[in-house]
This record gives C-alpha cells, sequence and structure tokens, in this order.
C-alpha cells in the first residue's frame, strides 16, 4: 500500500543517510591521514577480527573492516599518539532508519539490515576503550555481558535497542568514570526480549555520571525505594530519563534531597504511578524539562509549581488527573515556554490561568500552550493575545464555546493554530488575518456562524492548511470571496466541509498550484467544474460530494496522484470514459449522479489500486467489465441502483480482498458462479432487485463464513433455503424474500449464533445518527443501533410446513417477516421469547389455532400483522398488544374476537395462497436497506484508509508528509470517506517514532 510517492520520499532518505555515511568516512580518512598516525596496535587488530567473526553483517555495514590499519575501519577510533583503540561505534543509521521507517514488528527487515550476533569478551583487552555503542545491534535476548564493567576507561556506553534481556549485571557500577550510560530497552522488533533490574545499588559506583537512560527497563522488582538508589547518583546528574520502566510508585517525599542543581531532564513518562504530583520534583531548583506523560497522575496539579522559576517546559500530558483546574499559579511561570496539559482531564475555564499568564513583566515566554483533549469550558478569554510568543495555541477537543477574540490577531509568532472539535459557535474574528507567520489553522468540527471573506486572509502568507469543515450541514458559516481573488498563500490543503461559498465554483482557487487535498462537500456549489481545475497537478484527495456540480468529465481529465475521488451526489452527467486511468486511486465515489453507458472495460488495468468502488445510483448500463476480477485489493464494490444487465463473470477468484458486494437494483440475471466462493472475506452480499435465478448454493453456507449480511431479495431464485445458511454464525441480516422458494422454513435457523446472542462489532465505529427506515416509518436508529439490526425476511415466496419451534429461540431477532407464503399449523407457542422483536408479520399463510397469550410479552413490537390466516379464538391482551389498535391487523382470520376488533364476528376463512400487494412495504425495506449499506459503505471506507494509516506506519509517513513539522505531539487530521454518511473526521495524534 506504500505509495510511490512515499516511496521516493524513503528513497532520498535513504540516499541522504549513505551520502552522509560516506562523508562522515571520507572526514575520517582525512583526518587520520593528516596526523601523525602511528597506525593501529596488532593485538587490537585481532581482538577487532575476532569480534566482527561474532557477528552477521547482512548489509556489508563492516566491510571496511580489512587492511593493516584498523584506525581507518568504520566505526573505529584510536588515540593517534599509541595507536591504541579507544573508540567503538557500531552504529549503522541504515538500521536505525529501518526500525523508524518500517512496518512496526517487522523482525524481518531488521535481521536484513542490522547486525546482529554475540559479543566476544576478548573486547576486554581492549584495555584502553572509552567509547563503546552497540545500540541497534541484535543481541537475540542475551544478557548484557558482565566483563563490560571490566572495561575500566568507559565514559560512554550505549547498549540500547540492542535486543539484550534478563538483569543487567551490576558489575557495569564498577565504571567510575562513565558520563553516559544508555540502557533504553529494546525497540520494537525485539520486544519479546527485555532487560530488568532487582537492585539498583550498582548505580552507586557510576560517580561521573551525567547522563543516564533506563527507558524501558522493568524496574518494578526493585520496589517502591527505587527513587533512593537513584538519588546517590552523583552530583554531575544532568538527566535522568526513567520513561515506561513499570514504576508504580512515587513518593511523595524524599528522604534525602540529593537531586543537585545540574539535573534539568527528567523523564517518568509512561508509568504507572497513580499517586498525585510529588512537591519534592518541582523543589528542584534547576529542572528545565519535566515530562510525566502517561503517568497516572492523580489529583490537580499543586500550586507549588510556581516555585520552579527557572521551568520552561512542563509536560503533564496523558495523566488521567483527578477533575481539577488548571491552577491560576502556572501563569506566573513567566519562563516557561512550553507548557503541555495535553489530554489531562483538567476542566473549568482558562481565563484567571491566561489572565495570569499575561501579566508577567517583559510578557510570558510561553511558545507553546497545549491544552488539548480535555474538559475545558467557556470562552476563549482577551488575553490570549498578551501571549506575544506563542507559535503554537492547541485548544482542541474541549468544550470551549462562542468567538475566537479578536486579540488573536497580536499573536504575530503564531504558526498553528488549533481550535477544532469544540462547540465554538461563535465567529471568526478578521483579525485572523493578521498572523503572518500561521501556517495551519484547523478550526474544524465547530459550529461557526458569521462570515469569513477575503480579509480573513490578508496577510497569511506562509498559510498551508485551512481545515474549516462544519460538523453540522446547517449553513451558518458563510465563505465569501470574489472570483477575482488573489490570495496571499499557496494552499496544500482545504477542507470546508458544510461551509457555504456560493453557487459558482471557486474561482480563486485557480492560484493554488501546490494543492494536494480539497474536500468541499456541501459546499453550495452549483456550477460546471472549470476545466483549469481538472488540470490541478498534485491533488491526491479531492471530495466535491454533496454539491450541484452539473456538467461532464472532460475527456482529457488527468489527476495523475488522485487518491481519493469523492464527486458523489452531485448532477454530473455523461459516460465514464477510458480517462479513467487513475493509476493511484485507492477509493473511487461517483455515486448518486446521471452518469451512463457502461463501465469502462479495462477499469482493472487503469486502476489497479482500487479499494473501493462505488458507482451507486446512476444510469450506468451494459454488462459487468470481466477486467473487475484483476483488482486484487478491491474491499467494496458498489454497482447498486443502475441498470446493468447480463451475467456476473467468473472473475471473483481474483477478488479475494472483496469485503462488500453490492449489486442490487440492476438487471442482472443468470445463476451465481460457483467462483464467487472465493471472496471468503465478503461480509456483505446484496444482489436484490434483479433477475438472478437457480438455486441459492450451498457453498454461500461453507465458504463464506464471515458473512453478516445477505440479501437476495426480488429475484428469481428457486429451491430450498439450504441448512447449511445456519453455519453462518454471524449472519444478522437474511433477507430472501420475493423469490420463488420452496419447501420447508429450516430448522436449524435457530441456530444462527448473532440472532441469539453477541454483539456486532462494527456498531462502535458509528458516531453518525443514521437514518433507518423500516416498519413504514422512519426511524432514527443511533449509532449502536444500526450495527444491532438483526432480521429474518423469507416472505412471498412458496415455502410450506410450519413455522419451527426453534425460531423463538433467537432472542436478538428485531424482525421476523414469514408473510405471503403457505405456512400451516400453529403459531408457536413461545413465540413470546422473541423478546427484541419489533416487527412480526405472519400474514397471508395458512397458520392455524389461537394466538398465543405469550406474544403480550413482547415489549418492543410495533408492528404486527397477522392478518388472513385461519387464526381463531381470543385476541390476547395485556402490556404492548395493548397499544396495537389497528384492527386490520387481524382481519381476515376465521374466528378470532376480542379487542380491537369491534365486535365478535366470524369471517370467512381465506382460501388460496395471498395476493401480491404491499408494495410500499417492500419500498420501505429497500429504503432500509440502503440506510444499512451506505453505514457500512462508510465503515469499509473508514477502514479502508483510517485502518491502514494507524496501521502502517510507512504509509502513514507519506500521507501526512506535510503535516510534519510538529514532532511527537502532532495532531493528524484524517478526512475520510464520508460523504454518503455525511462526513467524518478522524482526528489521530500522530505517536508515529515515539
Ligand atoms: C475524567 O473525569 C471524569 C469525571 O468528570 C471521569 O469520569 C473520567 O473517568 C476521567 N477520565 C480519566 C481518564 O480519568
Ligand atoms: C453558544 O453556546 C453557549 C453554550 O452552550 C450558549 O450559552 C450561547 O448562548 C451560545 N451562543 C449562541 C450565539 O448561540
Amino acid at each position: 500500500m506504500m505509495s510511490s510517492d512515499s516511496t521516493s520520499t524513503h528513497l532520498v532518505f535513504l540516499l541522504l543517510l549513505l551520502l552522509g555515511c560516506l562523508h562522515l568516512e571520507t572526514i575520517k580518512l582525512t583526518s587520520g591521514n593528516e596526523d601523525l598516525n602511528v597506525g593501529c596496535v596488532e593485538k587490537d587488530r585481532k581482538v577487532l577480527i575476532e569480534f566482527k567473526e561474532g557477528l552477521n553483517d547482512p548489509s556489508g555495514w563492516l566491510s571496511s573492516w580489512v587492511g593493516e590499519d584498523c584506525c581507518r575501519w568504520r566505526g573505529i577510533g584510536c588515540n593517534k599518539k599509541t595507536g591504541r583503540v579507544i573508540k567503538l561505534d557500531l552504529t549503522n543509521p541504515l538500521c536505525i532508519y529501518q526500525l523508524f521507517y518500517t512496518e512496526e514488528g517487522d523482525t524481518q527487515v531488521f535481521n536484513m539490515s542490522c547486525l546482529s550476533g554475540k559479543i566476544n569478551p576478548s573486547l576486554l583487552l581492549l584495555k584502553h576503550l572509552n567509547y563503546l555503542d552497540l545500540s541497534m545491534i541484535n543481541f537475540g535476548g542475551i544478557s548484557i555481558s558482565e566483563f563490560i564493567g571490566s572495561l575500566e576507561n568507559m565514559k560512554y556506553l550505549n547498549l540500547s535497542n540492542a535486543c539484550f534481556a534478563k538483569k543487567i549485571p551490576p558489575h557495569l557500577g564498577n565504571l567510575s568514570h562513565l558520563h553516559y550510560l544508555d540502557l533504553h530497552g529494546q525497540s520494537n522488533v525485539c520486544d519479546f526480549y527485555g532487560i530488568y533490574a532487582d537492585n539498583l545499588k550498582w548505580l552507586s559506583g557510576l560517580s561521573s555520571l551525567k547522563h543516564l537512560d533506563m527507558g524501558n527497563v522493568n524496574l518494578s522488582k526493585v520496589g517502591a525505594d527505587w527513587l533512593q538508589a537513584f538519588t546517590m547518583l552523583p552530583p554531575s546528574l544532568s538527566e535522568l530519563h526513567l520513561p515506561r520502566c513499570r514504576l508504580d510508585s512515587l513518593p511523595i517525599s524524599l528522604p534525602f534531597v540529593n537531586f543537585s542543581s545540574s539535573l534539568s531532564v527528567i523523564d517518568l513518562s509512561g508509568n504507572n504511578f497513580n499517586s498525585s504530583l510529588p512537591l519534592w520534583l518541582l523543589n528542584i531548583s534547576s529542572l528545565a524539562n519535566l515530562n510525566l506523560s502517561g503517568s497516572s497522575l492523580r489529583g490537580p496539579i499543586p500550586d507549588a509549581f510556581v516555585d520552579m522559576i527557572s521551568l520552561q517546559e512542563l509536560d503533564l500530558s496523558d495523566n488521567p488527573f483527578k477533575v481539577g483546574e488548571i491552577p491560576r499559579t502556572l501563569g506566573t511561570l513567566c519562563k516557561l515556554k512550553s507548557l503541555y496539559l495535553f489530554h489531562t482531564n483538567i476542566t473549568g475555564e482558562i481565563t484567571e490561568f491566561v489572565d495570569s499568564l499575561s501579566g508577567c513583566t517583559n510578557s510570558s515566554s510561553l511558545e507553546m500552550l497545549d491544552l488539548g483533549g480535555n474538559q475545558l469550558s467557556g470562552h476563549l478569554p482577551d488575553s490570549l493575545g498578551h501571549l506575544k510568543k506563542l507559535t503554537s495555541l492547541q485548544l482542541a477537543r474541549n468544550s470551549f464555546w462562542g468567538s475566537i477574540p479578536a486579540s488573536i490577531g497580536s499573536l504575530s509568532f503564531l504558526k498553528e493554530l488549533d481550535l477544532s472539535i469544540n462547540p465554538m459557535n461563535g465567529t471568526i474574528p478578521e483579525s485572523v488575518g493578521q498572523l503572518s507567520e500561521l501556517v495551519m489553522l484547523y478550526l474544524f468540527d465547530n459550529s461557526w456562524e458569521g462570515i469569513i471573506s477575503e480579509v480573513h486572509f490578508l496577510n497569511l502568507t506562509r498559510l498551508e492548511q485551512i481545515v474549516i469543515s462544519l460538523t453540522s450541514p446547517k449553513k451558518s458559516l458563510v465563505f465569501n470571496a470574489r472570483n477575482e481573488w488573489i490570495p496571499p498563500f499557496s494552499l496544500k490543503s482545504i477542507q470546508m466541509e458544510n461551509v457555504q461559498t456560493g453557487r459558482s465554483f471557486p474561482a480563486w482557487l485557480r492560484t493554488q498550484k501546490e494543492l494536494v487535498e480539497i474536500h468541499l462537500n456541501n459546499v453550495g456549489i452549483s456550477d460546471i467544474v472549470p476545466d483549469w481545475f481538472w488540470k490541478l497537478p498534485d491533488i491526491m484527495f479531492l471530495n466535491l460530494s454533496n454539491n450541484q456540480i452539473r456538467g461532464t468529465l472532460p475527456s482529457w481529465m488527468k489527476l495523475p496522484d488522485i487518491e481519493y475521488l469523492d464527486l458523489s451526489n452531485n448532477q454530473i452527467r455523461g459516460t465514464l470514459p477510458s480517462w479513467m486511468n487513475f493509476s493511484n486511486a485507492y477509493e473511487v465515489y461517483l455515486s448518486s449522479n446521471l452518469f451512463s453507458g457502461p463501465i469502462p472495460v479495462n477499469i482493472g488495468e487503469t486502476m489497479p489500486r482500487l479499494v473501493v468502488l462505488d458507482l451507486y445510483g446512476n444510469f450506468l448500463n451494459g454488462s459487468i467489465p470481466y477486467s473487475i476480477g484483476k483488482l486484487k485489493n478491491l474491499a467494496t464494490l458498489i454497482l447498486s441502483n443502475n441498470q446493468f444487465s447480463g451475467e456476473l463473470p467468473g472473475f471473483w477468484k481474483g477478488l479475494q480482498s472483496l469485503q462488500m458486494l453490492l449489486l442490487n437494483n440492476n438487471n442482472l440475471d443468470g445463476e451465481l458462479p460457483s467462483s464467487l466462493r472465493n471472496c471468503t472475506k465478503l461480509d456483505t452480499i446484496d444482489l436484490g432487485e434483479n433477475r438472478f435465478s437457480g438455486i441459492v448454493p450451498k457453498w454461500i453456507g461453507e465458504s463464506i463464513l464471515s458473512l453478516s449480511i445477505l440479501r437476495l431479495r426480488s429475484n428469481l431464485f428457486s429451491g430450498n433455503i439450504h441448512r447449511h445458511l445456519c453455519h453462518l454464525s454471524n449472519l444478522r441480516i437474511l433477507d430472501v424474500a420475493n423469490n420463488t422458494l420452496s419447501g420447508v422454513v429450516p430448522h436449524c435457523l435457530g441456530n444462527l449464533t448473532a440472532l441469539v446472542s453477541g454483539s456486532y462489532n462494527y456498531s462502535y465505529l458509528l458516531n453518525e445518527i443514521i437514518l433507518v427506515v423500516a416498519k413504514g416509518g422512519v426511524l432514527e436508529y443511533s449509532d449502536t443501533r444500526v450495527g444491532l439490526v438483526r432480521s429474518i425476511d423469507l416472505s412471498n415466496n412458496n415455502l410450506t410446513g410450519e413455522i419451527p419451534e426453534e425460531i423463538t429461540g433467537l432472542l436478538r431477532l428485531q424482525t421476523l417477516n414469514l408473510s405471503m407464503n403457505g405456512l400451516t399449523g400453529k403459531i408457536p407457542e413461545k413465540i413470546g421469547n422473541l423478546k427484541k422483536v419489533e416487527t412480526l408479520d405472519l400474514s397471508k399463510n395458512q397458520l392455524s389455532g389461537s394466538i398465543p397469550q405469550s406474544l403480550s410479552s413482547l415489549t418492543f413490537l410495533t408492528h404486527l400483522n397477522l392478518s388472513h390466516n385461519n387464526l381463531w379464538g381470543k385476541i390476547p391482551s395485556g402490556n404492548q398488544l395493548q397499544t396495537l389498535t389497528d384492527p386490520s391487523i387481524y382481519e381476515g382470520n376465521q374466528a378470532l374476537c376480542g379487542p380491537p376488533l369491534v365486535a365478535k364476528r366470524l369471517e370467512e376463512p381465506s382460501q388460496g395462497p395471498p395476493s401480491i400487494e404491499d408494495k410500499d412495504d417492500e419500498n420501505g425495506s429497500a429504503m432500509l436497506w440502503f440506510y444499512i449499506s451506505m453505514a457500512l459503505g462508510f465503515i469499509v471506507g473508514f477502514w479502508g484508509v483510517c485502518g491502514t494509516l494507524l496501521i502502517k506506519k510507512t504509509w502513514r509517513h507519506a500521507y501526512f508528509r506535510f503535516f510534519d513539522n510538529m514532532k511527537d505531539r502532532l495532531f493528524v487530521i484524517i478526512a475520510v470517506n464520508v460523504t454518503r454518511l455525511k462526513r467524518k473526521m478522524a482526528l489521530v495524534r500522530n505517536q508515529g517514532g515515539g
């Protein structure tokens, strides 16, 4: 899934690395030549050769280790006078590159590019060695050699990310000259190993230490006095890194505060302290940078922060503080440059805090303020404008409301402004146009009102991204720009979903030559697309859906880089000619337009990467081209509501990624090709409203075991309902209505697990209210409901026999429609077990006997139809039944009596097969289906893009390559396939490389 772009980015990066290495090598060689170089001492050379023999070197990193003068070998440093080896540095940047830029956990790549092997004890003979870097070598889970503790001249020791395991040898404590010790635990590729310590007394021997990193080292066995061991470190210590060490206590007080005046960095992130922030930490006056991210701190931030007068950076992100507000006193830290309180569960307003910050003499030093992902509310204070040095203001995902204060215009260094995902319901001031350094403007998912005009962008010469998409389609924000406007910026991304930009196509876009991403969906465009637009060279993501775009797509249209194209819900007409040669396209949505003619026959060759193809609701005709069978990544194929005809090609063997196949409402015919059984990942099949014939194949129940929706409604299928269908344990919707199926209703339908119990795993993804039309009326199913629709519809066939008792075991079933068949016998006595049933239609059969009393216990029942059977006796009463007062639901029965039937009366027994009617009902179901498929289409699309992005690092890096200037606390916006479900923004906090 790597785009050619990302490949080339990576190649460039690799080349740079290589050049870098060569360059270093050159310098080393020259300096070696210049000096009075006595050359390498022979016995050291032998040791190195022996050492090399213990290593595997698949990339040839040590290929320079030949010849007499080992001082010239890569990674070796010698004392120029004595010729003794003093430095051994085997860091391999290629290996680092691979580790961080390839998929996580790709051990194979790691093994192919990195050194691996053993440490030969003869290393000990390098008596003068003072610098040893063995980081990133894969030692495959051996323990750190004890003898390293005997290399007594060692000043620099780096054993990080080297796949060591077991206990750290206390012998390291003998290295009394050591300045730098890095034991940072292994990276993702060897996480099945791990080093630990159960005792840290040896630390006290490191009497020259300045820098200690024991990240990822398991210190959980050290016990509660772990901290004491670290206080034994010498006063020279300036950096202490203990992230993710499984420390579970943070002492409130410290017996000996030995942390000296030089300690400037403490990293205790990713532990699980579950305690409040201790004051001793705050008493380390030299501290410039404190990181407690993700350490499960409790309680509010102590006021004592105010004493840390020299604190420059405070990072308390990802700590679920007990609910508390931002202490006002934080605002008096006039030297603070960065304040990270991302995702800390703080509440309240920020007015006081910002007011006090703005009281600093010479103004506050704050450059970076991240309060994102909290429960902050209220409006934004005017005093924000006093934080003159701000370069980044992150207030996303809170509950701020109101307008942006006009004072924001005085933040003349501001590069990033993120107010996304708040209920901001006021206006955006024109003074935003003064932020001449602004690069990113993220205002999406708010409810802005008013007008944005050219003035709002007056001096924004550096702006690259505008994301103002609104949550609701109500037209509350207008974007007003003249056609002749020449903006000062050159955008890479513009996202203005639901903002009203006017009826004519925004002509000023013509000046934007670097655009990569455009989302102008539902912006009110009612126009044809001008020719120049189709020539924008760099577009990768284009969404113009939900407008009234007219005209045709020109035959010369070129979007060479397009990966995501959504033009759905417009009025574009014409054919889909061979211009559809978007060779990089992953997702193409052209649904609900006026396209006509056939699908280009070569589509499988011209768009080989397609994952989603959605042509729903056009006037396309002809047969389904054979080349679609070549789209081996295709996961979603939607051709519904067109005029396609002919038989299904037998190309399915190549479509093994297919998960959703929607071909409903066309003129397709013939039998189902047996090669369809190769699409074993299919989750949803809708072939309804066609003229397919033959039997419902047995292999559906044998091969497509993940199937959850099978809809074959309104075709010419005949034969029995095969028992194999009962093997489909995920089946939630079985709709074979309006066919000519015969035989009995299989008893085993009672085994359909998904209808008996369990939840459905799609549901949690849906954030939208989805309209589901069912039961003859419009219902609103909220997110959780739509994923849970469960129904069996066998109506209007020729089924005979009794209603199997087992069907009453389908405790989750919501709709059961068996009407218009020839069913006989009684209604199962336990019908009342179907506790979730909302719709029960048994009408137009030949059922006899009385109506079971248990029916009255169905509390969700809103639609009942028992008409036109041979039922008799008293209609049960009570509960929900009482509310179903329409007498027609019981009419046409032999001898039913009691309310809601007006008076006791006898009716003619109904005879013969029931007539076909209820067209409305059918439409209702079709709509139901339509909305369900929309929802599912969204999900598949969502995972098609976002799922991949979340999982594949490489791809993610390329995808957001122009979002990457915010280092590790970057918010990344993924605008996803949402048109058909209105829209959806996913916000992903990029953890990449961290
Ligand atoms: C945040 O605070 C709320 C109470 O307002 C609490 O229910 C929730 O669990 C807290 N979140 C975390 C991550 O602690
Ligand atoms: C904006 O939202 C706030 C908080 O919900 C509300 O009090 C205020 O009246 C709203 N303002 C407007 C103009 O709708």
